[in-house]
């Protein structure tokens, strides 16, 4: 294989003879040479060739090679004169290997909108903010696993299709095989293919739980569903969450382990990406990366949510939403809490049972469930998570009051039949995590095929 452009800038001696290929990022003509910046994706950094007009098709295609084509160069490694480089490749000779119309190829020098760039799913990773995120967004898929292989948890495979809708919000995706291929169901004659009514998970938490009370500490890491009517930069019908399970282990340890995975997640990228970070802390949210750091160096604030209302109630602020114990926190409120009163992430812990899922652990007060939500600044929630309701009649008891069919769910109070034990875990939104790290206002850009309402373009 030929050397990464990354590799090159960081390890390549000068003198080298090397051969890379990539796309054109510019070309600037000189007397009797060119300058063409490639890249590769490796990295943010181009590499600049130096074209003599003595290679042969200089004058037939290296001075007609605009944005976008795609070539292979081989030639020297040479220290740089000009500033901002160390190093440059004096080309012996150019290869084009496609070439692209600059009368209709999309992407062009000038900056275009991220809103523009959303019509062309295809092409826009070729630009250099959505490939740093698509990097820092593979560094942080890795970074998540290696947390949790430090810490002896095992990665559960929890299914996509699934008939328990877990938060019970209804907005599962149903899903149907095609008309004559399925069994007919229990009740009617429309055919499905697994004899109930299924369809895609909105969470892997009811099957984590499973695992957890096997193994002892689990996580899943996977795709999830969301039939939200909701058209925000911060939802969409398609994004992946990670969701840890853990027995023996209550709120505060859950809580504990939610802090210490996105304080480690984003120490990690600080360290490993560092000049994609310094390109968004640039041009798309000043001060991103000393924002970050402090996430790192400090313990987050914590409060339950019967203060956060008390302190909404006393504060000169006028809100759109009003304000009473029993309302769910609207945006507004998650955001004044922790941007303008705590300045860095805010867990928020014991909200009233009524707000909250079925498998919350309900409190001594009878009122409100051991939850813990995660708000950061800038983006509002990132985790949700509970103890979970390991007593039977307490469950139950949840289960039927929220209208559950509890034949349905025969297995998930087995769990609870057989050697139950006290267990946590959460769910942290990757998109919004990666949003986070990056500072991108949109969610749509930080996925690379965003599904959202009415658009699924590819
Ligand atoms: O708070 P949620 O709904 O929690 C659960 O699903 C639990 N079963 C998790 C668990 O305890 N294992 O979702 C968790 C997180 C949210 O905090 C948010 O970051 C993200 O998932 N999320 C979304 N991200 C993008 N688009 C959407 N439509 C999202 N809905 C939730
Ligand atoms: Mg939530």
């Amino acid at each position: 294989m030929q050397q990464q452009i990354r590799t090159i800038l960081d390890q390549a001696e000068v003198g080298a003879e090397l051969k890379v290929s990539g796309w054109l990022r510019t070309r600037r003509d000189s007397s009797g040479f060119s300058f063409l910046e490639l890249t590769d994706g490796s990295c943010l950094a181009g590499l600049q060739v130096i074209a003599d007009q003595s290679l042969v098709n200089y004058t037939t295609e290296i001075k007609k090679l605009t944005i976008g084509c795609s070539v292979e160069v081989s030639g020297l490694l040479q220290a740089s004169p000009a500033k901002g480089q160390a190093v440059e490749m004096v080309a012996s000779a150019i290869r084009v290997l496609g070439w692209a119309d600059p009368e209709t190829y999309p992407l062009q020098k000038k900056r275009q909108s991220f809103e523009f760039l959303r019509n062309f799913s295809h092409l826009r990773p070729r630009t250099n903010a959505l490939a740093a995120v698509a990097r820092v967004r593979g560094r942080l898929t890795q970074a998540v696993h290696l947390f949790f292989a430090e810490r002896g948890f095992v990665q559960v495979h929890t299914p996509i299709i699934t008939t328990s809708d877990c938060e019970g919000a209804g907005e599962m995706f149903q899903i149907s095989a095609t008309p004559g291929h399925g069994q007919l169901s229990r009740g009617g004659s429309q055919p499905e293919f697994f004899g109930r009514r299924a369809g895609l998970t909105v969470s892997g938490q009811l099957q984590a739980e499973v695992y957890a009370q096997a193994l002892g500490r689990v996580y899943t890491f996977g795709p999830t569903f969301r039939a939200e009517n909701s058209n925000t930069s911060r939802h969409l019908a398609e994004f992946w969450m990670i969701e840890p399970e853990m027995a023996f282990c209550d709120l505060s340890c859950n809580m504990a382990l939610a802090q210490d995975l996105l304080r480690f997640l984003l120490a990690d990228v600080l360290m490993h990406c560092s000049s994609d970070l310094e390109l968004f802390d640039r041009f798309v949210s000043k001060g991103l990366i000393g924002r970050l750091q402090q996430v790192v160096d400090q313990e987050f604030a914590r409060i339950t949510y019967g203060e956060a209302v008390d302190q909404l109630l006393t504060v000169d602020r006028v809100f759109e939403f009003p304000v009473s114990w029993g309302m769910d926190l609207q945006s507004e409120h998650e955001r004044f809490l922790c941007e303008e009163v705590y300045g860095r992430p805010l867990i928020v812990t014991d909200y009233p049972a009524a707000l909250k899922p079925f498998y919350m652990r309900m409190n001594e007060d009878g009122r409100t469930v051991a939850a813990m939500d995660i708000l950061v600044p800038g983006i509002g929630e990132i985790v949700g998570g509970s103890q979970r309701e390991e007593r039977f009649d307490p469950l139950l008891a949840r289960m039927e009051a929220a209208g559950l069919d509890v034949q349905e769910y025969g297995w998930y109070l087995d769990l609870r039949r057989y050697g139950t034990v006290p267990h946590s875990g959460f769910g942290l939104g990757f998109e919004r995590l990666v949003q986070y790290v990056t500072g991108m206002q949109n969610i749509r850009e930080v996925i690379p095929f965003p599904r959202t309402p009415g658009f699924a373009p590819c």
